[in-house]
């Protein structure tokens, strides 16, 4: 990275010498003090290009947005803050509105910080949804293996990933996985209907009381969605077991897949959905659960509240920067041109990464796309994990000035090393060329590493 070196550990720093208790704690990290569209600047002089929305498929507007800041400005001015308890807000109430008429097939929505809150949210409301029609045996939860639906103890029991689970066991709910319905073991959807068919019968389907999912893969499967068949089978199965499904739209939701959310596009509708992410644009923390009406009206006429939330639900300087937020992705129409874009932007990235050993598949819809490798020397297989094809590429990213965000999920044996790329939709074509570009030209370095290094009988 250029120009990162600074003085008195203000523009790189060591996490021995900090007091901040990071990620990573054998480290170096660039601090990073401005933003303006797809670039980040970083406070040694340097100047990143954001290739994934600030590495978490956030900042889908890009940096810096101007009326963003001023909408916040102006409700700090007016309130900022008080608690949902006693009050409602013009903006929380205005904001829920308008993603009902996004959102159609969603009657009612609870405000949030986080997609795991949101994630959480949507778990005690399909439980009390049971509870209230009288089934309190319905707890357990179906999920695919791979997911990721965030960090807290309730959604880390929604992942079946060994890596992510240890050493928490004890603390997590016996939930239920699938393998995940990935090219590699399931082009077709049958098997992963197969093995929910299976989970269903062994936990009993009284005991069932929700399917719990990403519409399209955001970092677990980057860009990854099943085929249709899997999507109706699960259909059928809730009209036929009475169970709920819950979208995870996190990462899908408020236009990154093209389009406002990512069920519209599938042929199945979600009972509840979360959003999360792009609805405050890296702007605001700020998240949401949606429901459907039918859902909803389980709890107006059973127990008559949903509480236990969060401070900072619903208040008005976050739900203020989502209005401001939705404003600018409508004004701009950056959901429909993503949906336009996506195919031209897939093709330009495939076409780059075209010829790679270790490049199994490029996939993706809208602005979310991946890239996932595969083992060199069979062009098939999950690469061995002492490869660590997902570290090299973000550090090598980095060094040429590149903002991408790769998983190693190698040990879990779901799937392998992939790289998140999803730009900010606001991205110009020759920015995007320009990710293409320095991607492109990482993958290629990598590739040369891994395949030397597998020749050469070397095991890093
Ligand atoms: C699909 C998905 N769900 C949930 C979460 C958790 O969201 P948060 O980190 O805002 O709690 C994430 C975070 O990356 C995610 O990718």
């Amino acid at each position: 990275m250029t120009g990162s070196a600074g003085a008195n550990g203000q523009a790189v720093i060591d996490t021995a010498s900090t007091s901040v208790f990071h990620k990573f704690l054998d480290r170096t990290y660039p601090s990073i003090d401005r933003g303006e569209g797809v670039w980040l600047y970083t406070t040694g002089g340097g100047r990143i290009l954001d290739a994934c929305s600030g590495g978490a498929m956030t900042a889908g507007l890009g940096h810096g947005v101007v009326e963003i800041a001023d909408a916040a400005e102006a409700a700090m001015g007016d309130i900022a803050y008080y608690y949902a308890h006693h009050f409602t807000n013009l903006p929380q109430e205005r904001l829920a509105a308008r993603l009902v008429d996004i959102a159609p097939e969603m009657a009612k929505v609870r405000f949030l910080s986080g997609g795991s809150e949101a994630n959480e949210t949507a778990l005690r409301l399909a439980r009390q949804y049971h509870v209230d029609r009288g089934e309190g045996t319905r707890w357990r939860v179906i999920s695919p293996a791979q997911a990721y639906h965030g960090g807290t103890m309730a959604t880390v029991s929604l992942t079946g990933r060994p890596t992510f689970r240890a050493p928490f066991g004890p603390y997590l709910s016996e939930h239920l996985h699938i393998p995940p319905s990935t090219p590699r073991f399931d082009p077709t959807g049958a098997a992963a209907l197969d093995a929910l068919d299976e989970a269903i019968e062994q936990a009993g389907p009284e005991t069932v009381a929700a399917f719990f999912c990403e519409p399209v893969s955001g970092a677990s499967l980057p860009g990854y969605s099943p085929p249709d068949r899997f999507w109706e089978g699960l259909a059928e199965r809730r009209d036929r077991y009475g169970f709920l499904v819950c979208f995870d739209e996190v990462v899908t939701g408020m236009g990154r897949t093209g389009g406002w959310f990512a069920y519209q596009g599938l042929p199945i509708t979600p009972d509840i959905v979360t959003i999360g992410k792009m609805l405050g644009g890296g702007y605001m923390p700020l998240a949401a659960t949606m429901c459907r009406q039918p859902v909803y009206d389980v709890l107006a006429s059973g127990s008559k509240e949903f509480d236990l939330g969060h401070t900072w639900d619903g208040a008005p300087l976050s739900c203020a920067v989502g209005l401001a937020v939705l404003d600018y992705l409508e004004r701009h129409d950056l959901a429909g041109l993503a949906a336009e874009r996506g195919p031209a932007l897939l093709d330009r990235l495939r076409a780059a990464l075209e010829g790679y050993a270790i490049v199994g598949e490029v996939r993706g819809r809208g602005f979310l796309l991946g890239v996932e490798y595969v083992d060199p020397r069979d062009g098939v297989s999950i690469p061995p994990d002492r490869l660590e094809i997902a570290e090299r590429i973000d550090a090598c990213a980095l060094e040429n000035d590149l903002l991408v965000m790769s998983t190693h999920p190698n040990a879990d044996g779901f799937a392998g090393d992939q790289t998140v790329f999803a730009p900010a939709l606001t991205s110009t074509d020759e920015e995007l060329d320009e990710m293409i570009e320095r991607l492109a030209r990482v993958v290629g370095e990598v590739d040369r590493t891994v395949t030397d290094r597998l020749a050469n009988g070397g095991t890093t």
